[in-house]
């Protein structure tokens, strides 16, 4: 580990021991506030995705294992909202937060940056499935979880709302999607929205398979798509 890294480790695990307690969905006066404003520097943008590259990879797709998720096609205003909670500490991200700190990356300015590069890469057309292809009874069962719980807030495609800050579930990976689903059912994810968690309070282990399944599933428009998945973003070629 180099000395620039060893001390952005330190500095995180000790601001880590000050969790903060007052987490929460929707952090007034958040840094994402000001960083949704801001004309972002694509130019800029392209050489702090360097840093994150090394783990969403230069596509920005993640990893279909779930480890990383897929950042391209997500909505700017998620994007924006999560990485604030992620540099605040309302939302837990201990491998990513070195990397996404000011000292690390920039302010504001460089949030909007790295998210206006981001805005623009072309989404994986082979993400991570859940194992239940279409026709069969958990598929459908997914379906209808996914059409009477979900659909109010994540779209009937899972396409999100970006004004509200509701994310695109639609090609993400599955084995990320249902990480983050136990965290948020469990309160493990504090930035996790209190409605949501009233909504999905009651699903066993099962449900929480069937209905993440369906979700992995789900179409995502051509037009979004890279053209195969052996697609590499020509910018770090
Ligand atoms: C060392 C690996 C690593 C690096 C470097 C990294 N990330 Fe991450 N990132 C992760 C992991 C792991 C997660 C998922 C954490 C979880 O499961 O909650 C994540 C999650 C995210 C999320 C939340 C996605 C969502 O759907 O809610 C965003 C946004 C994000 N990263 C953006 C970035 C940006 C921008 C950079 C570069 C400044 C970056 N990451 C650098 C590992 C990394
Ligand atoms: C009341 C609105 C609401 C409902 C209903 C809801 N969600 Fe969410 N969901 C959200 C919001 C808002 C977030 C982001 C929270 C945050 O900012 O951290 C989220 C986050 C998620 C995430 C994590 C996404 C990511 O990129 O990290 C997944 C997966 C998810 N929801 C799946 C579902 C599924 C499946 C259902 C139905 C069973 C559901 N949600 C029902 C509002 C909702």
């Amino acid at each position: 580990m180099n000395k620039r890294l060893l001390t952005l480790t330190l500095t995180a695990i000790a601001l880590g021991a000050l969790s903060s307690a007052n987490a929460e969905w929707m952090q007034k006066g958040g840094e994402f506030e000001k960083a949704i404003d801001l004309k972002p520097d694509i130019e800029n943008g392209r050489d702090i995705f360097e840093v994150c590259a090394a783990c969403h990879l230069t596509e920005g797709w993640g990893k279909k294992d779930g480890t990383f998720p897929q950042l391209a096609g997500q909505h700017k205003e998620v994007l924006i909202k999560q990485l604030s909670d992620i540099r605040a500490k309302n939302r837990d991200n201990p491998t990513m937060y070195p990397f996404a700190l000011p000292e690390a990356i920039g302010d504001a300015q460089a949030l909007a940056d790295v998210v206006g590069y981001i805005e623009k890469l072309p989404m994986n057309p082979d993400n991570g499935k859940g194992k239940w292809e279409k026709g069969t009874p958990e598929y459908e069962q997914g379906k209808k979880l996914f059409e009477e719980n979900c659909v109010k807030c994540h779209g009937k495609n899972g396409e999100g709302d970006a004004k509200k800050f509701y994310p695109k579930i639609q090609g993400q990976h599955y084995e990320y999607m249902l990480r983050q689903f136990k965290w948020i059912e469990a309160g493990k994810r504090r930035n996790a929205n209190p409605d949501m968690m009233k909504q999905i309070k009651n699903f066993s282990d099962k449900d929480q398979e069937m209905v993440i399944n369906y979700a992995s599933r789900i179409p995502v428009p051509k037009e979004d798509l890279a053209p195969s998945k052996d697609w590499t973003n020509p910018d770090f070629d």
